[in-house]
Formats: C-alpha cells, sequence, structure tokens
C-alpha cells in the first residue's frame, strides 16, 4: 500500500526498541511520519512517544520489554506481532554504556552491555527474521552502531566490544539473509544529545575537546537521526545490505 513516494511507509509495522527516549524515540517519531505503525518497544513508559507519535497523525502501540531478559526476543516479535500486526521493519536502538577504565572494567559492566547491545540485537533479528522468512514476506533490519563500531574509544570497552561486533554481525545478517528478501543496514550515530552522553556533555573538558571535532561544529539530535532510519526502512533502499552509513555532523570525516 505505499504510496508513490519511494520512501513512503505507509501500511508498513516498526518495531523499535528504546523508544521512550533518545534517538528510539527520534527514530519512532520519524517512521511514524512516513507513514508507519510503530511498536515503541522498552522496560519505561512511552506516553511521551505515542503522543508525539499520534501529533503527527501516527498509530503507535507500546510493548513493556527488559532485553536483559535471557530467551525474550521471540516473546517480544510475538507480541508486537499481536499487537500491530506482521511486522515490517526492526529496529534495533535499544542500547547502554558503562565507563571505566580499561584497568578497573568489571565483569557485570562486560556482561550487562553486551547482553543488550549486542545479544538482544542478534536473537530480536533472528526471531523478526523467522517470522519474514515463515511468511514469505521482505523485511528491514535497521541496527543502531555507533562510532566506536570504527573507532576504539576510552574508558568504554564492553561498549565499544559490543558495537563494532554489531558492525560485523550487520554484515553478516545481511550476507546471510539478503536472497530472503530481508535488508540489514545499520546506522551510525555520531554524538548525539541524549542520556546516553549526559555525562561527556556535562564534563567542560571532553564536551568542548568533542564539539572542536565536529565539522558541523554541534552536538547531534535525535531527529538527525530518522531521516537515515525512515530510507533504510524504504523501498528507496531496496539494495542496500551491508551498510554501516555514518550520520555524525562529519566526525570519522576529520
Ligand atoms: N547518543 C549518542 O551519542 C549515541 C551515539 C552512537 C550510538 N548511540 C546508540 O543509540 C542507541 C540509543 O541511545 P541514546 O543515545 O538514545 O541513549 P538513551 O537515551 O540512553 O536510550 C537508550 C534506550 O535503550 C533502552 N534500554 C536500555 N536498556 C534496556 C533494556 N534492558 N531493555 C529495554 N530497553 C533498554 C533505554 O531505556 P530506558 O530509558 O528505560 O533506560 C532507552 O530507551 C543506543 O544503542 C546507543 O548506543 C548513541
Amino acid at each position: 500500500m505505499a504510496g508513490t513516494s519511494p520512501f513512503d511507509l505507509t501500511g508498513r509495522t516498526a518495531l523499535v526498541t528504546g523508544a521512550n527516549t533518545g534517538i528510539g524515540q527520534g527514530i519512532a517519531l520519524a517512521l511514524a511520519e512516513a507513514g508507519a505503525t510503530v511498536v515503541a518497544a522498552g522496560r519505561s513508559d512511552m506516553s511521551e512517544t505515542l503522543a508525539l507519535v499520534a501529533q503527527v497523525g501516527g498509530t503507535g502501540h507500546a510493548l513493556k520489554v527488559d532485553l536483559q531478559e535471557q530467551g525474550i526476543a521471540a516473546r517480544v516479535v510475538a507480541a508486537a506481532t499481536d499487537l500491530a500486526g506482521p511486522l515490517d521493519i526492526l529496529v534495533n536502538n535499544a542500547g547502554i554504556i558503562r565507563r571505566a577504565d580499561a584497568l578497573d572494567f568489571s565483569e557485570s559492566d562486560w556482561d550487562e552491555v553486551m547482553n543488550v547491545n549486542l545479544k538482544a540485537n542478534f536473537f530480536l533479528a533472528q526471531a523478526f527474521a523467522k517470522s519474514a522468512v515463515e511468511a514469505g514476506r521482505g523485511a528491514r533490519i535497521v541496527n543502531i552502531a555507533s562510532l566506536l563500531s570504527f573507532q576504539g574509544g576510552i574508558r568504554v570497552a564492553s561498549y565499544t566490544a559490543s558495537k563494532s561486533g554489531l558492525a560485523g554481525l550487520t554484515k553478516l545478517l545481511a550476507c546471510e539473509w539478503a536472497a530472503r528478501g530481508i535488508n540489514v543496514n545499520a546506522i551510525a550515530p555520531g554524538y548525539i544529545e541524549s542520556n546516553n552522553t549526559e555525562a561527556l556533555r556535562a564534563d567542560p573538558d571532553r564536551n568542548s575537546a568533542i564539539l572542536a571535532r565536529i565539522p558541523a561544529a554541534r552536538w547531534g539530535k535525535p531527529s538527525d537521526i530518522g531521516g537515515a532510519a525512515v530510507f533504510l526502512a524504504s523501498d528507496a533502499a531496496a539494495y542496500m545490505h551491508g551498510a554501516i552509513i555514518p550520520v555524525d555532523g562529519g566526525w570519522l570525516a576529520r
């Protein structure tokens, strides 16, 4: 039922994890504006996101889910399908970060980050792709990677490992599933104003060092990421497989 624009998502259904705030909320809103029905999944209240979706004339559903939970992925895909019908788009956005020097990094800060940023994303993609393959439906997966899918960073060992892993996983899944009509790609946001970067923005030295390196000379906003997500979810990206697109104000170009 897509309209004439190849970017139109009318009639499509999208599951977005971590959609209550930050980049996930920005993506949920952009997908809704493009016409998709959105299932906003996460562990916190989704009412702000659902209100924003309604404001642009979209349809949204909330799904309570804690991605630290073992074996959760198939249940999330089934519950989202019950709410909104067969899913066309999965945005693996939920993610956490823990900061400590590598010499002091704890096993729990390693495991918790890996569970949400890498393991949950893989098993959500698997459950989502299984339902699409069984139904003979094409589908789109958009993973939210990071600049630390390309760079090392400092004091974020598990985060860098998870996001570098997610870049590899994006390419592997793209290779396995491209011929089955499932496009798997990723967006690598630069430095975006959200809870994730609150500590960096609160540190005057880190804040000015980061700003000085961004060609666009400003932090990004969650809404800056929405356009790339709409593109990757749409027919316009039909031949995109395994790409990791930086949306970073020029950071990686520097
Ligand atoms: N901000 C940046 O500069 C930046 C740059 C590159 C990549 N990213 C990535 O972008 C994604 C979104 O981050 P953000 O910047 O928007 O930060 P954020 O505001 O902290 O959002 C993270 C989201 O993930 C959810 N989440 C965390 N743990 C979860 C769990 N166990 N179960 C379900 N949901 C969970 C959070 O829910 P709660 O609100 O309930 O905690 C929140 O909705 C992450 O993958 C992050 O790594 C961010």
